[in-house]
């Protein structure tokens, strides 16, 4: 469904090319969900928006979502940013609705019925009259993902969907995002800095190294939906963290003190509230 064939990128940064990400190679299967996982800075965001169409991969790089490249930001590849972009001067469901009605595809009453149903689906009905200052910061998420959703794409681009909300709230979020995906049967690239939001997610992690951003690892995860920590998750936590230990100790070299060192931290089963694995 969606394909990258050695995608790079690079910036021009005070007259010099800086280059971001290099070589990323990558297919998201239908219906799959795929994280972005590495340290700040290794181009995860920058991955996405190409695949958004939203910024332009260099010559030599492929993006083809079901066999045509992606050229420009269109509804079959919808993007959730970090902090819900909604319209203040709209109301949650005009929110939802806006995006359709500027799709002119349409009728009225098609588009009343399609942002009820996905407002639905977020728990959000009992809010469709509020306006984006009324509401709480998953809340602001649940209206962005309904948004997405009500244009039906063919592919949903989360980027930190939930980094900026408690963890409490992050929790409750992930439940429902899965409940989603398990009844949309969307295909959905997410990145994260949050191993464990990764874990409980994703049919698959692709662990980024640092700049240029390279795909490090790949790991699969055939875990039945809908998922509780298990042994199996842990140990694979432990394993994805110890991949990225090297890659997070060279930014913190690089960023903060030469003398860094990565106290590695492991795991465990008592864990199970500990949503302290953002690296
Ligand atoms: N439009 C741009 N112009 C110049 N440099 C850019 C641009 N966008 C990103 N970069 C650079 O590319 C690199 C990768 O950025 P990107 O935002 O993709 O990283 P990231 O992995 O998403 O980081 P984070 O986890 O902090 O969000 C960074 O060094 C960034 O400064
Ligand atoms: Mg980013």
């Amino acid at each position: 469904m969606l394909q990258l064939n050695k995608v790079s990128k690079s910036f021009k940064q005070n007259g010099e090319v800086f280059q971001a990400v290099s070589d990323i190679s990558f297919f998201v299967k239908e219906g799959e969900f795929v994280s972005l996982l590495g340290p700040s800075g290794c181009g995860k965001s920058t991955v996405l928006k190409m695949i958004a169409g939203l910024e332009k991969a260099d010559t030599g790089s492929e993006i083809l979502l079901q066999n045509n490249p992606i050229k420009k930001p269109v509804p079959e590849q919808m993007m959730v940013f970090q902090e819900a972009a909604l319209f203040p001067w709209l109301t949650v469901f005009e929110n939802v609705a806006f995006g359709l009605k500027s799709a002119g595809k349409l009728s009225k009453k098609e588009v009343e019925e399609t942002a009820s149903y996905y407002l639905a689906m977020v728990h959000m009905s009992k809010f469709i009259h509020h306006y984006p200052h009324q509401l709480s910061g998953g809340m602001k998420q649940r209206v962005s993902i309904a948004r997405a959703l009500a244009l039906d794409p063919k592919i949903l681009l989360m980027d930190e969907p939930f980094s900026a909300l408690d963890e409490q709230t992050r929790l409750i979020l992930h439940g429902e995002l899965e409940e989603i995906v398990m009844k949309t049967k969307k295909s959905v690239v997410f990145v994260t800095h949050n191993i464990r939001e990764a874990v409980t997610l994703s049919d698959r992690i692709l662990t980024f190294s640092t700049r240029p951003g390279q795909i490090k690892e790949e790991f699969s995860i055939q875990m039945s939906r809908p998922r509780v920590m298990t042994q199996e998750l842990l140990y694979i936590e432990n394993k994805i963290l110890e991949v990225l230990r090297e890659e997070i100790e060279k930014v913190m070299k690089n960023e903060i003190d030469d003398a860094y060192e990565f106290k590695s931290r492991t795991f465990s089963d008592s864990a199970v509230d500990d949503m302290g694995s953002g690296i």
